[in-house]
């Protein structure tokens, strides 16, 4: 029989991974319809097109940038589509950025060598180790802050009680939004997040439009306040380096952080929500990771393997190629399926079981190249603060509904909500311990 898969089928995102497995056992690289996109599967395969950023190049990432304006491409499924996206062209027509300006913009995940390395050397300043670590001990007040009103009660909504709160705070404090304009800012990237996960449901294209500009107005404001009083949060960073040779424009520091809002926050959302019900369903993991809170950091490592927040990838092929012995034209879009490549049972022996203790813990879940995550430290070090204040918290957990929603995004993979019930740790903190072993 032949195979019929569409992977913005809202159906195959509900539970990807039996098809995901039939194409990689009979169509390892497959051309999907109706857009025509191939999807690659296969572990090896996938690593191939990572290492070839010449062959497959980036650009298509402007894809997934669109989307989060709101403007999806009909192929795609993502964004707006029909009328409701030509709406928003016409409001984006209107913002203070004209399209050209727009479109000549660099974007980090959406270039290519030569361009690519200066700029990220450029936005790495932000990430330093040194900086990411330092954020620990502000990373724990705000999980526990999260925590508190729920903590005796026994029952809250995981994802809306913290693990939507905790990212976006620690994103608005490090690029240094003041404390009373954060209301705003979680609403500006509630908005540009729901419309960046693919899914515009109940999203109108002018609550999109307004929460762009907003956010445009507030930070075109903030760099110029940071060029006369120099500050050394992001914001900071990113307008100190003005003078450098790949300096960023104000539009180019405006795409950064709608970059960011999109890539760090509801992907790390994501891996906490995937994570705990792992967790729920495994309760020799579970009681291991609480025995131990030292194996926490390999817990996080299998989560992202085992339902990874980000499950494909854009790429576009610069010439005709072939992968696995399928013919590739030029300017293809190709969709490496990180989720997928992560069930490949050549990589992973018995790729879907959850274990955390696995020797093999290469996987793609921040990708792989020149592209690599640029917030993975800043994601296992929040992840790894969220399962300790969590689990600490918890004496034990289930899930309230088993059956769980997940977002509509092929994109991205995580629950809607997750409401679970729990016992509260007699202490009310049994992880105390990890922070002593680790002071
Ligand atoms: C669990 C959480 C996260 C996951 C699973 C994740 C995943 C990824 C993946 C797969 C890529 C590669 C994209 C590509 O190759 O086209 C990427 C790139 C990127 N991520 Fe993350 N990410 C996470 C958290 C974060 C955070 C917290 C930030 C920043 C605050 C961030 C910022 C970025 C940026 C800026 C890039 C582009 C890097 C480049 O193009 O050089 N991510 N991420």
């Amino acid at each position: 029989m032949s195979i019929a898969i569409d992977p913005f089928d809202p159906q195959i995102s509900k539970d990807p991974y039996p098809h995901y497995e039939r194409l990689r056992r009979e169509a390892p690289v497959y051309r999907s319809e109706p857009s025509g996109f191939f999807m690659v599967t296969r572990y090896d395969d996938v690593m191939r097109v990572f290492k070839q950023p010449d062959l497959f190049s980036s650009t298509a990432m402007m894809t997934i940038m669109m989307s989060g304006l709101g403007v999806g491409t009909q192929a795609s499924g993502l964004g707006f589509q029909g009328a409701d996206a030509a709406r928003m062209l016409e409001l984006f027509q209107q913002m203070p950025i004209p399209l050209g300006e727009f479109l000549k913009s660099r974007m980090l995940i959406a270039s290519d060598p030569p361009i690519h390395g200066p700029l990220r050397s450029l936005v790495n300043r932000g990430f330093t180790p040194k900086r990411i670590a330092a954020l620990e001990p502000r990373i724990r007040e705000i999980a526990r802050a999260c925590l508190e009103p729920v903590r005796e009660k026994g029952e809250m909504d995981l994802v809306h009680d913290f693990s939507i709160p905790l990212p976006v705070t620690v994103i608005a404090e490090l690029l240094g939004i003041e404390t009373e304009r954060r209301a705003d800012f979680k609403r500006w990237s509630d908005v540009l997040i729901q419309s960046g996960s693919g899914s515009t449901e109940g999203l109108r294209p002018e609550t999109v439009f307004e929460a762009f500009r907003e956010l445009d107005a507030y930070l075109r404001t903030a760099i110029e306040r940071r060029r006369s009083e120099p500050r050394s949060d992001l914001i900071g960073t990113l307008v100190a380096a003005e003078a450098s040779e790949a300096a960023l424009s104000t539009t180019e520091v405006l795409m950064f952080v709608v970059l960011l809002l999109i890539a760090g926050n509801e992907t790390t959302t994501n891996l906490i929500g995937n994570g705990m019900i792992a967790l729920s369903r495994n309760a020799a993991q579970l009681s291991a990771v609480q025995q131990e809170p030292e194996r926490i950091p390999a817990l996080v490592e299998e989560i992202l393997r085992y339902d990874a927040p980000i499950q494909i990838l854009f790429r576009r092929a610069t010439r005709d190629t072939e992968l696995a012995g399928v013919r590739i034209p030029k300017d293809s879009t190709v969709l490496p399926c990180i989720g997928a490549a992560h069930r490949d049972e050549r990589q992973f022996p018995d790729p879907d079981r959850f274990d955390i203790e696995r020797s093999n813990t290469v996987h793609l879940g921040f990708g792989f190249g020149i592209h690599f995550c640029l917030g993975a430290s800043l994601a296992r070090l929040e992840a790894r603060v969220a399962f300790e204040e969590l689990l600490g918290a918890m004496a034990g957990f289930e899930l309230a509904e088993p059956n769980v929603p997940y977002i509509d995004s092929f994109l991205l993979r995580g629950p809607k909500r997750l409401p679970i019930h729990f016992t509260p740790a007699r202490n009310g903190r049994s992880h105390g311990s990890t922070e002593r072993a680790r002071a």
